[in-house]
């Protein structure tokens, strides 16, 4: 296509066809509409003398103008088959490399030492692992990030009113389930909150401590390792349950750059950039606006010393693009965190730090909302544990599977459910829109039916079973042969998956994966009741359309697998 437009058209340089997939022709090329408006000429000339000149027999069978210039293109069935032929026949389904030497990093999950991880955590933790898996199937060295909230005067709180209560229980409260214990200093934390916010004399203890935490007092520095520590585990916990991909490695949670603030601020105050401002260190920008458009600086230092939130990621950019040498780096944090972002990376770019050559991204997203679709409560209103969702989730799933099994095994039922359930809650936050909010209904998203995770996952048993009953059946394309509607479909939109990793990935959006992949189990489906495949009626059609099966299962099973779905061979 590019041949044949540079041909006809030599003056147009490097104009693109833009060629899409049409529902009047296997493609559909577009680009002689701004071609004619560039070079003040007719459209539908422009088309027909770009399709005249369109000459790969063996690839493109027909390629006719229609409507205002559009040039409708089929390929021949052959050059498709083959292309199904040379999919199959390649390593990772013919996926290129187009990350290959960009070292990503990816920031995301970030819970906070001493809490639970509520809901709230669900979306960065599930997003952020897919965009990392993805990232590193199209060739690029990822590197993880896991910003724990592990450093703050918070903490000075807490350990004092730890030390006046011996007798709380929060130490590996429970060894079997170690969410139990940050549940319990979640608890003691809110407990600490109240007392600080009522007792002046514990308030002035709970400051002492601060600074003996900060000074590295050894007994204070204590308690704080252990307080990280068992939040750790906990989280961890999670990340199993999950099947997220973070790992202890990952760990740079907030304390980690402490040594570095001193540093990073004066470098701001010697550029000019952090300026004194009643007793505290801001950075002011004359074009960021609050909600109310007035300008918000960004506060680095408070009045009384203690650096903050900013200070530490300003902190934690330079050190990602100077020593981890970063091409990119992706916040994959909550929509309400936007302003921050924009003013620590005006910030960063400001000192030099932050160069055109390295992107940095705040990638948002919106909440995740009850089922009735109002904020996500419990019914006493309190925030919602993650832990219980996703066992929630996992028991609803487990019903749904039993009943098509009345006689599984009960081990096996177990890691199924789990593998659905969670496939289900991934899959649900992922195919939405990143930006929406949207309705935690575990009803709904284990639902065999519809835009589902459990229902792409049936897909790949079915898949898998049509395989499994052809047995030791050797299949290879036999280019050759006819090609149904279904087929044709099929086929193209296998050929289509390359492409979509590469867009998905570009606009960091993991829905448009999601929606590729219920479109191949869809386009699958149809293409099943269309064309029996082991019953086939000749030889030729019935290897050619195992072929496809193939690749269709590789493709779901890949897909999925970048998702942090697990794909069961059968349920
Ligand atoms: N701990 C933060 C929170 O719970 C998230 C950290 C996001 N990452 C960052 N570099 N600020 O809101």
């Amino acid at each position: 296509m590019v041949d044949a437009l540079r041909r006809a058209l030599p003056e147009t340089g490097r104009t693109e066809p833009l060629v899409r997939r049409s529902d009047r022709a296997d493609y559909q090329a577009n680009g002689a509409l701004p071609l004619a408006k560039q070079h003040g000429r007719n459209p539908r000339e422009l088309g027909e003398v770009v399709a005249a000149a369109i000459d790969a027999p063996d690839l493109i069978a027909a390629a006719e103008v229609s409507g205002p210039g559009f040039i409708n293109i089929d390929l021949t069935s052959e050059a498709i088959w083959r292309q199904v032929a040379a999919r199959l026949d390649v390593d990772r389904l013919g996926i290129g490399l187009p990350l290959a030497g960009k070292r990503i990093i990816v920031d995301y999950s970030g819970p906070n030492v001493a809490k639970e991880m509520h809901v709230g955590h669900l979306r960065t933790t599930i997003i952020g692992d897919a965009l990392a898996r993805l990232a590193e199937a199209l060739g690029a060295t990822v590197i993880r990030q896991n910003h724990l909230g592990d450093w703050g005067t918070q903490f000075g709180m807490l350990i004092q009113y730890l030390n006046e209560h011996p007798e709380a229980e929060w130490h590996h409260a429970d060894d079997a389930d170690p969410t139990a214990n940050v549940a319990a200093l979640d608890r003691l934390y809110r407990e600490a909150r109240t007392v600080f916010d009522s007792d002046p004399d514990f308030k002035d203890r709970a400051r002492a401590r601060v600074v003996a935490l900060q000074s590295g007092d050894e007994d204070t520095r204590k308690v704080w390792r252990d307080l990280v520590e068992v939040s750790a585990e906990a989280f961890d916990a999670i990340y199993e349950r999950l099947g997220v991909s973070l790992t202890a490695a990952d760990l740079a949670g907030e304390s980690t750059y402490n040594h570095l603030l001193d540093d990073v601020v004066a470098e701001l105050v010697d550029a000019g950039i952090a300026v004194e401002s009643e007793g505290a260190l801001c950075v002011f920008f004359d074009d960021i606006t609050g909600p109310d458009d007035n300008p918000v600086p960004l506060l680095l230092r408070k009045a009384d010393g203690g650096y903050g939130y900013a200070a530490t990621d300003l902190a934690a950019i330079r050190y990602r693009i100077r020593d981890l040498k970063a091409d990119q780096i992706l916040y994959v944090v909550d929509a309400r965190q936007a302003l921050h972002f924009k003013q620590v990376f005006a910030t960063a770019r400001r000192a030099g730090w932050l160069t055109d050559e390295v992107e940095a991204v705040h990638v948002p997203f919106g909440t995740v909302l009850g089922p009735d679709g109002k904020p996500f409560k419990t019914r006493s209103g309190g925030t919602v544990r993650l832990m219980s969702l996703l066992d929630e989730a996992i028991a609803k799933a487990s019903d749904v599977i039993a009943k098509k099994n009345a006689d599984a095994d009960p081990d096996d039922l177990a890691a199924l459910a789990a593998a659905t359930g969670i496939g289900a809650v991934k899959y649900a936050d992922l195919s939405n829109n990143r930006i929406k909010d949207y309705a935690f209904d575990t009803d709904r998203m284990v639902s065999l039916t519809g835009d589902t995770g459990v229902y792409l996952q049936y897909a790949h048993t079915r898949l898998s079973s049509i395989l499994r009953k052809a047995g030791a059946m050797t299949a290879s394309v036999d280019p050759t042969a006819p090609m149904s509607k279904e087929e044709r479909a099929l086929a193209l939109h296998l050929d289509a998956y390359s492409a979509t990793l590469t867009e998905a990935v570009g606009e960091r959006e993991p829905h448009r994966l999601c929606g590729y992949l219920y479109a191949l189990a869809r386009t699958f489906t149809s293409f099943y009741e269309a064309n029996p495949v082991l019953k086939a009626q000749t030889d030729q059609a019935r290897e050619n359309r195992l072929c496809l099966v193939r690749l269709a299962k590789d493709t779901l099973a890949h897909g999925l697998g970048l998702l942090g779905i697990a794909s069961p061979g059968s349920m």
